[in-house]
């Protein structure tokens, strides 16, 4: 067997995804909160018998290791591992001779030289007094924390680590990749000299590069400077801590993000492990994406107020179209966390309880720097607030800042309402023609051909009115399972994992839906699916026409015929 089904035979999939997710027994499935949506009703299934899982909320769904890979936002390579590990397997056991794997070895080897990086800088530390006296004793890390976050030196010559490495056996090209080593002119350099080492690592724990301070502050030179960006490490996707802060955040069910590294290894070491840090850079969507896996909870804590809340309103749009709910932590002034911690653990970790939703908190910080009873200042708060408040996606929300607004400044609950929606028809539309060229679309497409074709497992007539669609209408996941029921219609494809998930899907939604209820489903998706498809391929059409000759325009427009005709007989059926 392969190491694929191997993994498989010994590990349940239920076992593996109640780790992330809490799973309750519902008939031979099991029901739980997708992991992947903010739902409130669960519609995450797990099926033990089929071994696989669907997740009705986005449409997405398969095995254990598309689960793992969703989730811990690994590739495959790293979801075989992690599995491979979990089941106590040996991989090398199973490792293909041919070729074909140059692409992932040559990464395997920037992977390795990253590993022998930390490993050398961790012995570095070992010999090195004065960093040593500084970390222990001016940050006050102990001992134990210091191996945990695999705490390093890197020596001042300047080629120790070079020199250490090649004997290794690794090329200056594959150092250079890694972002371990920098060349001036012909020479080569290690790229960090001189400072303390702290790894950076991936979701699996696996160091992709570094974060390195300065001993000394020296004005003349970064007080931190990090690996570039390498075929390991993106800066705009990394965050600090995630991989030793993952099991706190799952059991605590939020995550705090503060702005320093440092702090986050403070904050461990008080007891307090839900702390990630966003590594220097601005939150982005990869941030919040990966903090989404394990939870909707996002608390930020910001050194200083001024700098908070620029930061905090360019979360806002992020924060509401992923779906995150933001808050925010604020400090007894002029401390980051750290020096906070040192003094009053237990203040900290008030703090972290007591964070304040995000919009309040900003009313609270616009409102300090107005004065509230002139009518400028009135007029400058209502506008500002307003600009938040459209961005809130519900209305009951809206409603309730609507209402603070007016009581706050004095001025009717209507007049604010009016200005609310001055502006937000333009926003709006702005915002469904991203929606439209966007991924929701195309998660749309994907959870409606699901369920059309799920029902067509159940009924012969819908198959036969799929028979009628090219195969095109539907995404390329999904067309060798619409083809086979375009052929057999009201028979369960069985194999694919796609055909799997239907299998699951009908189960779950349809097995006791009357057959005239199914017949008026089917032609409602069936309809919607048609329009979008006519519409997408009219675009690339269009596109096409304005390179055409005459004789190709004739055969373009015959085709845009052919679409509206499709659309036209698949809407008369509706009706
Ligand atoms: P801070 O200056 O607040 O650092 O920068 P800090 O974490 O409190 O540092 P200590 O306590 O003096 O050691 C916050 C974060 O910004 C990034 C680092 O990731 C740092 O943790 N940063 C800061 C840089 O990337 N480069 C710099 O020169 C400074
Ligand atoms: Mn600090």
């Amino acid at each position: 067997m392969d190491a694929v089904g191997e993994i498989k035979s010994r590990l349940s999939i239920e076992d593996v995804i109640s780790e992330y997710v809490q799973l309750k027994r519902s008939g031979r499935n099991f029901k739980g909160l997708s992991p992947f949506t903010n739902e409130k009703s669960p519609s995450f299934m797990v099926s033990p018998e089929k071994q696989i899982w669907h997740d009705f909320s986005s449409g997405k769904g398969g095995d254990v290791f598309s689960f793992v890979q969703e989730v811990e936002g690994i590739d495959f390579k790293g979801a075989l591992e992690l599995l491979a590990r979990k089941a106590g397997l040996n991989l090398e056991e199973y490792q293909p001779k041919q070729s074909g794997r140059l692409d992932k070895s040559s990464n395997e080897r920037l992977y390795a030289a990253v590993e022998q990086a930390v490993k050398f800088y961790q012995v570095q530390l070992t010999k090195h007094t004065p960093s040593l006296k500084y970390l222990r004793e001016k940050r006050a890390f102990e001992k134990q924390t210091l191996l945990d976050f695999r705490f390093g030196y890197s020596p001042e010559d300047g080629k120790a680590l070079l020199t250490y490495l090649t004997k290794k056996g690794f090329s200056t090209e594959e150092l250079r990749k890694a972002g371990l080593v920098s060349s001036r002119g012909r020479d080569v350099y290690d790229m960090f000299r001189g400072r303390i080492m702290i790894p950076l690592l991936d979701p699996q724990g696996r160091p992709v590069g570094f974060t390195a301070r300065q001993l000394r502050d020296d004005k003349n030179s970064p007080k931190y400077i990090n690996t570039p960006s390498t075929p390991l490490y993106d800066k705009g996707r990394q965050v600090f801590g995630l991989s030793q802060a993952k099991e706190a955040i799952r059991k605590s069910g939020f995550v705090v993000v503060v702005e320093g590294n440092l702090d986050v290894v403070a904050s461990h070491q008080a007891g307090i492990k839900q702390v990630v840090a966003s590594a220097g850079t601005a939150l982005t969507n990869h941030h919040l994406k990966s903090l989404q896996r394990f939870t909707g909870d996002v608390r930020l804590s910001f050194d200083d107020d001024r700098a908070g809340q620029e930061a905090a309103e360019r979360a806002i749009p992020l924060a509401q179209s992923i779906g995150v709910e933001l808050s925010i932590i604020t400090l007894p002034s002029g401390k980051d966390p750290d020096e906070l911690i040192k003094q009053y653990p237990k203040a900290w970790e008030e703090s972290v309880k007591n964070s304040q939703y995000m919009v309040d908190w900003l009313i609270e910080r616009i409102a300090e720097s107005l004065d509230l009873q002139s009518a400028q200042g009135k007029r400058q708060f209502i506008n500002h607030i307003l600009e938040i408040v459209r961005q809130l996606k519900e209305p009951v929300e809206q409603e309730h800042y609507v209402r603070k607004l007016a009581e706050r400044t004095n001025t009717s609950f209507e007049t604010i309402q009016a200005k609310l929606h001055e502006k937000s028809g333009i926003q709006r539309r702005l915002k469904r023609v991203k929606a439209a060229t966007e991924e929701p679309a195309l998660r749309e497409q994907r959870v409606r051909e699901q369920h059309l074709l799920a029902m067509s497992m159940r009924s012969e007539d819908i198959g036969k009115l799929l028979a009628k669609l090219p195969l095109d209408v539907f995404s390329p996941e999904a067309q060798e399972t619409a083809s086979y029921l375009q052929a057999h219609p009201g028979i369960s494809p069985n194999g694919s994992e796609y055909a799997k998930m239907l299998t699951l899907l009908f189960e779950e939604q349809y097995q006791l839906t009357s057959e005239q209820e199914l017949a008026y489903q089917a032609q409602r998706l069936l309809s919607r699916l048609v329009t979008d498809y006519a519409k997408r391929k009219k675009t690339a059409l269009a596109d096409e026409l304005a390179e055409a000759d005459d004789q190709k325009q004739t055969t373009i427009l015959q085709a845009v015929k052919h679409l509206d005709d499709l659309v036209v007989q698949f809407s008369k059926v509706e009706s």
